[in-house]
């Protein structure tokens, strides 16, 4: 190992000073923080959390704390020259305790690892889950769940405060009777909500409980129920149809729950339905009448379940993976996924290690879908806008696969740390993409997400509060309001820049196969991704210190650039720059035909057509640019621009193609369009396209827009409704 020099050890033993001093500073912010919170808030709870951290702190680090008692003891003893070995072992022991991250970031280290969730009122950290199981009954006619959920749960011994409590999460629930161990306990009670939380259940045994016993509660849903979406059989195919949402905080609007990524158990589930029921698990062959049976052998977060029921059919897609879906839709699902899910699920096995789960298989969902896809465990359930008829937009399958291992294996422990579930999905999904079509297909897709990342920024209200990646949603923000590109974009940003950092693919690979590896079925946050990074790399100490940590977690805005290769994007770029100097050159409506033909895109696949698109809109510039350009300025061009290039834009059916051209006309004021795109708002339920379609829409017609959602409101998701409605200031 090289020498240390007298100006970098001076320097090592400043920074460790410094370190040292902003942990205090940051020890005493917590301590006044807790008792602000204690006189202001009379928060009992979160006192109490803080203080058991401690106490937990204590208990996690006792053997080293006594082997560090011991060892100090020794070597002031005259035991020490018994033990010449010993001075070579308290070396070990300081090297153990002494800060292992870069000062900026031992800072900000949270109290306690993992970092404590405030997103849940349960205290989670008094038990173990170490079974659920979900009895339930599906009741179309009444828009109603109601059943029973069962945890085998043990008590945590070192807590000792409050050890008689049992808190769990509600939101709009009703609970009628609780059992522990059998036996019926009336001592229970239901606080008033707190939004966006819920209501915390609160239950007082009336003995002291076992180690080891069994908690069920009966329960049902209510009309104000954010965790289902409820259709009647005209909005779909001809049956009733519900499904279910549960990320990230609605699990305890359809049963009483430890609504916390940090909590994992097995699951089993019992579920009636007079339609057909998917589930997040394997379902046993075993279907008794109408009781649908499944089991979850991996321990998941309460958020992974996913239920959905209706006039579902299925079709083989792959020699583990089968599609659902309502059956006028059966035959274009199969033949878009078909063969191509398997090829994901053995591309993601060769980067990562073989799939845990079972079965692959995916639910498309009805059309008020709200995400594009949910990766709930075994049942990927996903858009209909999924199905271009092309394939052209099946990489978010590669992207809820990858899932499988970053999210589902590997939890964030907080929505605080949720890049960690989204960051490393999206480098994964650009991994298989990558090995399946190439380096510059990779590269391309993270070009349209840095675009994304940009768009998201821009049109974030708070962007100071919410584009960090490591976000703070300690003070019972929603993390549905957090929610945006930058846990996924940036996240990748910061992956593929350690990638590169490390010496490419070749050296970060042992490091994925590693992280997948330790924290399977655990809930971790980022310091101990940082801890097992350093730890892994700790030959390539000195390259790790020249980050910019701070600039990559908790700075807001854009992240640093990164160099990605552009060979399928440089021909989009030329084009669109080309059609901005026509229309600021304003062409005549003979140049630009001379000018430009349909074989100019004739080549573009639908990605490279989105991205042209979206360049168009950004007046022909690349994220790194600036431009004062505006399509509004020059409507007729525009107009040209979409009659030439009919055919492969105007008649795709790929929803991110049609979703741009809606953009691209509204901001080009092109006003006899609108009505179309408002049209279309009413046949699409993801928030990805319906959100920014309204804040469109809104933009240049207000009115519009508001008739629009009212008349489309009640068939909206309740999640995608109240986001709409805050976006358009109702
Ligand atoms: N887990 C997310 C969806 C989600 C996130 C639901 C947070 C609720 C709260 C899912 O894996 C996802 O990221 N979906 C994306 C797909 C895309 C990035 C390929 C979507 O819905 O657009
Ligand atoms: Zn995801």
């Amino acid at each position: 190992m090289a020498e240390i020099g007298g100006g970098e050890r001076e320097r090592e033993r400043e920074s460790q000073t410094l370190a040292k001093k902003m942990c205090q500073k940051y020890r005493s912010f917590l301590l006044v923080k807790t008792i602000f919170e204690l006189f202001f808030f009379s928060n009992q709870d979160i006192l109490r959390q803080e203080m058991a951290l401690t106490w937990d702190s204590i208990i996690n680090y006792s053997p080293f704390i006594f082997v560090g008692l011991i060892t100090v003891a020794m070597q002031r003893s005259p035991l020490k020259k018994l033990f010449p070995s010993l001075k070579k072992y308290s070396v070990a022991t300081t090297t153990r305790t002494k800060m292992t991250l870069p000062a900026v970031l031992e800072a900000r280290r949270p109290a306690q690892c993992p970092e404590f969730d405030y997103s849940t009122l349960s205290n989670y950290k008094d038990f173990t889950v170490k079974h659920t199981t979900l009895n339930m009954d599906i009741n179309f006619e009444k828009s109603k769940i109601s059943g029973n959920v069962v945890y085998q749960l043990n008590r945590n011994q070192n807590r000792q405060q409050n050890k008689q409590l049992i808190h769990l999460d509600t939101s709009h629930l009703i609970v009628s009777s609780i059992q522990i161990d059998g036996i019926d306990t009336k001592s229970f009670h239901l606080e008033d909500r707190v939004e966006p939380l819920g209501s915390k259940l609160i239950i007082e045994p009336s003995k002291e409980l076992p180690t080891e016993f069994q908690l069920t509660l009966a329960f049902e849903t209510t009309d104000k129920c954010t965790a289902l979406q409820w259709l009647t059989a005209k909005q779909t195919s001809g049956k009733p149809y519900v499904f279910s949402q549960l990320e990230a905080i609605h699990a305890r609007s359809l049963f009483p729950s430890f609504d916390t990524p940090s909590i994992k158990s097995p699951f089993s589930a019992n579920i009636t339905s007079p339609l057909p029921v998917v589930f997040s698990g394997i379902s046993s062959s075993d279907v008794e009448g109408t009781m649908y049976k499944f089991e979850q052998t991996v321990p998941i977060p309460a958020y992974l379940v996913g239920i959905a029921s209706g006039d579902l059919v299925s079709a083989p897609i792959g020699p583990r993976s089968t599609v659902y879906t309502e059956p006028f839709r059966l035959k274009d699902a199969q033949w878009e996924f078909n063969g191509d899910v398997e090829k994901f699920i053995t591309a993601a096995e060769s980067i990562i290690f073989p799939y845990e789960w079972g079965t692959y298989d995916i639910l498309i969902n009805v059309d008020s879908y709200p995400y594009g896809g949910m990766e709930s465990p075994n049942m990927t359930f996903a858009t209909p806008t999924l199905i271009a008829h092309d394939k052209s937009n099946i990489d978010v399958i590669a992207h809820e696969l990858a899932h499988s291992w970053s999210g589902n294996l590997v939890t964030n422990c907080s929505w605080n740390h949720f890049w960690l579930n989204e960051g490393w999905t999206v480098y994964l999904e650009r991994r298989i993409v990558g090995k399946l079509h190439g380096e510059p297909t990779r590269h391309f897709s993270a070009l349209i997400g840095l675009t994304d990342l940009q768009n998201s920024i821009d049109s974030m209200t708070n962007p100071t509060r919410f584009s960090t990646l490591v976000q703070c949603l300690n003070d019972g923000t929603d993390p549905d309001e957090a929610f945006s590109s930058v846990p996924y974009e940036k996240g990748f940003n910061f992956l593929f820049y350690l990638e590169n950092l490390v010496g490419g693919p070749q050296e970060f690979d042992p490091f994925i196969k590693h992280y997948f590896t330790k924290f399977a079925k655990q809930s971790l946050d980022t310091f101990q991704f940082l801890d097992t990074l350093f730890e892994f790399y700790h030959d390539k100490r000195d390259l790790l210190e020249t980050v910019d940590w701070e600039k990559w977690l908790f700075t807001p805005g854009m992240p640093p650039l990164q160099k990605f290769d552009t060979t399928l994007a440089d021909n989009v770029y030329i084009l669109a720059k080309k059609w901005v100097s026509a229309a600021k050159a304003q062409m005549s409506y003979e140049q630009l035909l001379k000018e430009f033909q349909n074989d100019d895109i004739s080549k573009f696949n639908a990605n490279q057509i989105m991205l042209f698109l979206e360049t168009l809109t950004t007046g022909g510039n690349t994220v790194t640019e600036t431009s004062s350009f505006k399509w509004s300025d020059y409507p007729d061009v525009a107009r040209i621009l979409l009659q030439i290039y009919k055919k492969g834009i105007m008649d795709s059916q790929n929803a991110e193609v049609v979703f741009k051209i809606y953009k691209f006309e509204v901001l080009a004021h092109l006003q006899e369009h609108y009505s179309e795109l408002a049209d279309w708002l009413g046949t699409v339920g993801r928030m990805k396209f319906v959100r920014p379609g309204y804040r469109l829409l809104n933009q240049v017609h207000r009115d519009l827009a508001l008739a629009t959602f009212d008349r489309f409101k009640d068939t909206y998701h309740p999640i995608c409704r109240s986001l709409v409605k805050q976006d358009l200031g109702l």
